[in-house]
């Protein structure tokens, strides 16, 4: 066992087809310039800082220790270190989830290896939201940008994606959801079963952006950015996990003249989240986010995935 490690991991954002994602539909996911740190070392017991974060430690380890039957995983110092904002649909929990499981990796000499790394860290995930698609952990083990598709429980299909030019986008913090992801899923999951076919037509439609998001990102120009964004948004609040909240956010972008959505589980009661806008004056966005006193920022998307930190 090594003395110490450093690891880091990307947030994430999704582009088009969250939620549709959790039943087989395609999405496209980009890992964003907003990290966390995880640092990892040996100690006589389990410390965790901040301490409130001991539980979901505990439960990781938990996960990972078992691949290994490793006792001393539990006597670890865990340090996390985030730009990510939590609970706001940027993969703060896959990050986590990821970063510790490749932190542990390199803590016991494992060879990197990013399938196994994925897998478990997919385990932790449904830990802690139940049913997730695995786009998240996926996304923030590859990094860049990638279509994803969850076949079955063991069978997900992924592809990097080369963008011919990345899209610049202003992430909008609509404020933190009440409900977790996995509350958002199970409620996407209620309506489902009460309205089969109206829902299956929004997945359906869900995919078709997907798809004219990719040719997008491949350099075709029959589509427009903005389109693309307001659409996905309408299957969004369609689906019900839009906030009353973001979506007056949402309309005030689009009455400037932008397209925005909502970026991974949503939220209902208070904020939605973190909301994707893009608009052509560049300036526009973030004077109106400052005007609005909403956190904004600029977005680099296709950042490197999980990385050892020296
Ligand atoms: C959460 O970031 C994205 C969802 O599609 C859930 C999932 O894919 O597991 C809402």
């Amino acid at each position: 066992m090594r003395r110490k490690v450093r690891v880091s991991a990307p947030g994430k954002i999704i582009l088009s087809g969250e939620h549709a994602v959790v039943y087989g539909f395609p999405a496209i996911l980009a890992a964003v310039d907003r990290r966390l740190l995880l640092s990892i070392e040996k100690s006589n017991r389990l410390q965790v800082v901040p301490a409130k974060a001991t539980d979901i430690v505990k439960r990781a380890l938990g996960v990972v220790g078992k691949k290994f039957k490793e006792e001393d995983l539990e006597k670890l110092k865990v340090s996390l270190n985030s730009q990510i904002p939590i609970g706001c649909g940027m993969g703060s929990s896959a990050a986590f989830a990821v970063g510790i499981t490749a932190g542990i990796f390199e803590l016991l000499d494992q060879p990197k290896n990013l399938a196994i790394i994925n897998e478990c860290a997919y385990e932790i995930e449904k830990k802690q939201h139940g049913n997730p698609s695995g786009g998240d952990n996926t996304i923030v083990t590859y990094g860049g940008f990638l279509w994803y598709r969850k076949e079955g429980e063991g069978f997900k299909i992924f592809e990097k994606i080369k963008p011919k030019s990345a899209p610049t986008l202003w992430l909008i913090n609509s404020g933190k959801p009440q409900e977790n992801t996995g509350e958002m899923v199970a409620k996407v999951k209620d309506f489902y079963q009460q309205n089969p076919a109206r829902v299956r037509s929004l997945f359906f439609e869900s995919e078709k952006l997907t798809r004219a998001f990719l040719e997008l990102l491949q350099g075709e120009k029959s589509y427009s950015l903005i389109d693309l964004l307001k659409e996905n948004e309408a299957i969004l609040d369609s689906l019900g996990v839009v906030s009353p909240k973001a979506r007056r956010i949402i309309q005030k972008i689009e009455q400037l003249g932008g397209g925005a959505k909502v970026s991974g589980a949503g939220g209902i009661k208070n904020g939605s989240g973190i909301i994707l806008a893009y608009h052509k004056d560049a300036d526009l966005l973030p004077n109106f986010a400052k005007r609005s006193s909403l956190e904004y920022f600029k977005a680099t998307l296709g950042e490197k995935g999980v990385t050892e930190e020296k």
